[in-house]
């Protein structure tokens, strides 16, 4: 009989299309779910179910084209029309979902007809594996967009064992989600639900108990029961980086040429990496980084931000603001004090390759990674793994998932614009000593908990038969 396989079922594939004049595109795509699963599905030799990027609405060869270039990465498309992803995509899951789960209440009403549209597209992932699996496959769901999915595959494949994990925090309150109810119970069709942290795990019981009525037990991971009896199992298992992977990258010779280049001008480097997302503390820190060079004047000619913000959800209102809030920050600051030979802020809209991914975390003095709520961060763990010379300083957000393993890290609040220059301060204060030792007990960290670990953990959970499937590695 044919090994059992693992089904990765998640909105996003590993390779996102874009079709430009009848000619199809394969780029890798951003985001840590895409980032972090993408080596877990190369070495588990898995199934990749999710959306291209495309609409569906396309002739029938360039259809057949995106499938088949879509198999030779092992990725199957559900399609998804283009009033649906603005529906289902934008609007439901970027719109009202993702702001909840990340604790801010100032989104729009979600729309009954988004709602039915999100329900509709969790319906179609739900048949399409139901239809891919064969008896014995795990089949693993990721994220906010398909919460629905692990319920709706129950009703149609019974037989199938499903994880679930949530890849951004679980908030404090759902009180502004009437759809809530059947968001959790979606969720609770699963056999396994992970989360990146425990408090993430245990207010997800909190909400279940006071939502659904059901009694959830979580000491170590414990599982509770689902209406129909059946045990439901809630675990934290944080995600994480291909460490040994980074640190390998560290010493190629392109990246050394780069990070030579980065650090000509002399002068104390400060570097931001992240999708252009609200929740990313961009603003914040940019006006933390003013407030230090109105407060430290001799920095003023020397230290430099390098800040990359990848586009993100263009087509969602709230992330065009925040484009046109930070474009004008970076430029409010660079007028206050650029001069001929030096500018304070180089900000680069747009994404990069892995050479000059690594040459920015290698580059850096200071980085600085300051959402005001983050899932995991994996940005964090990428440039701890980078830094093989045990140097550079990690200002930390404490309201990132990274805060609860990355102790060592300068753990700040990001809504405080004082104490978030002040820790920019320190970190340049910090003595190469200290700075050692703290990238030190990040490193060991990371390293111990890298990637791998966190799949062969999940996968476990899962019961999958690793040994079974053909490992590609
Ligand atoms: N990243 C990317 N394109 C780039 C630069 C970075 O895809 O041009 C990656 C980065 O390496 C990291 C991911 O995007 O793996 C961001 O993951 P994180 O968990 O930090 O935040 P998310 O974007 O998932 O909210
Ligand atoms: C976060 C989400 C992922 C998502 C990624 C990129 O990491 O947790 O589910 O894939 O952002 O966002 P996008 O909307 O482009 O998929």
């Amino acid at each position: 009989a044919p090994a059992s396989r693992v089904l990765i079922v998640s909105n996003r594939l590993p390779s996102t299309v874009r079709v430009d004049e009848g000619r199809v595109q394969l780029t890798p795509s951003a985001g840590g779910l895409a980032t972090g699963l993408r080596g877990v599905h190369d070495a588990a030799g898995s199934t990749w179910i999710g959306w291209s990027g495309a609409p569906a609405e396309l002739p029938s060869a360039t259809r057949r084209e995106i499938a088949l270039r879509l198999a030779e990465v092992d990725a199957l498309g559900v399609p998804i029309h283009g009033p649906e992803i603005a529906g289902f995509y934008q609007r439901f899951a970027n719109g009202v979902l993702w702001p909840v789960l990340h604790d801010r209440d100032d989104h729009p009403d979600p729309d009954p007809d988004d709602w039915a549209t999100y329900r509709a597209v969790n319906a179609r992932f739900a048949a399409v594996v139901a239809e891919e699996a064969r008896p014995g496959d795990r089949v693993w769901v990721h994220d906010y967009h398909l919460m629905l999915v692990p319920r709706l595959l129950r009703a149609r494949r019974p037989d199938l064992r499903t994880g679930f994990f949530l890849h951004t925090p679980f908030p404090d309150s759902m009180a502004s989600l009437p759809q809530r109810r059947t968001l959790l119970d979606g969720i609770l069709g699963a056999d396994v639900v992970g989360f990146h942290t425990p408090a993430y795990a245990a207010r997800f019981g909190d909400a279940v108990r006071a939502t659904l009525g059901r009694d959830v037990e979580l000491a170590s991971g414990a599982g509770f029961a689902d209406d129909d009896g059946r045990a439901v199992s809630v675990h934290a298992c944080p995600m994480s980086v291909d460490a040994a992977g980074f640190a390998a990258r560290a010493t190629d010779p392109r990246v050394i040429r780069r990070v030579q280049e980065l650090r000509a001008a002399g002068g104390p480097l400060f570097v931001g990496v992240d999708r252009l997302d609200h929740t990313k503390g961009i603003p914040e820190r940019l006006a933390a980084f003013e407030r230090l060079l109105d407060e430290r004047p001799e920095l003023r000619g020397r230290a430099r931000l390098l800040q990359l913000a990848v586009p993100s959800r263009e087509d969602v209102p709230a992330y065009r603001e925040l484009r046109a809030r930070v474009e004008a920050l970076v430029a409010r600051v660079n007028r206050r004090f650029a001069t001929l030979a030096w500018q304070p802020v180089t900000y680069v809209y747009g994404s990069v390759d892995e050479v000059e991914l690594s040459a920015m975390y290698c580059a850096a003095d200071v980085m600085l990674v300051t959402p005001l709520r983050d899932g995991m961060n994996l940005v964090a763990k990428e440039f701890v793994a980078s830094r093989i010379d045990e140097k550079g300083v990690l200002v930390l957000g404490e309201h990132a998932g990274a805060a609860a393993e990355l102790r060592a890290a300068l753990l700040v609040d990001p809504r405080d614009a004082g104490e978030l220059s002040r820790a920019y301060a320190r970190a340049l204060d910090m003595s190469p000593a200290e700075r050692r030792v703290r990238m030190r007990r990040l490193r060991a960290r990371v390293d111990a908990h890298d990637v791998r670990r966190w799949a062969d953990e999940c996968l476990a959970l899962l019961g999958a038969d690793l040994q079974a499937s053909e490992r590609r590695g």
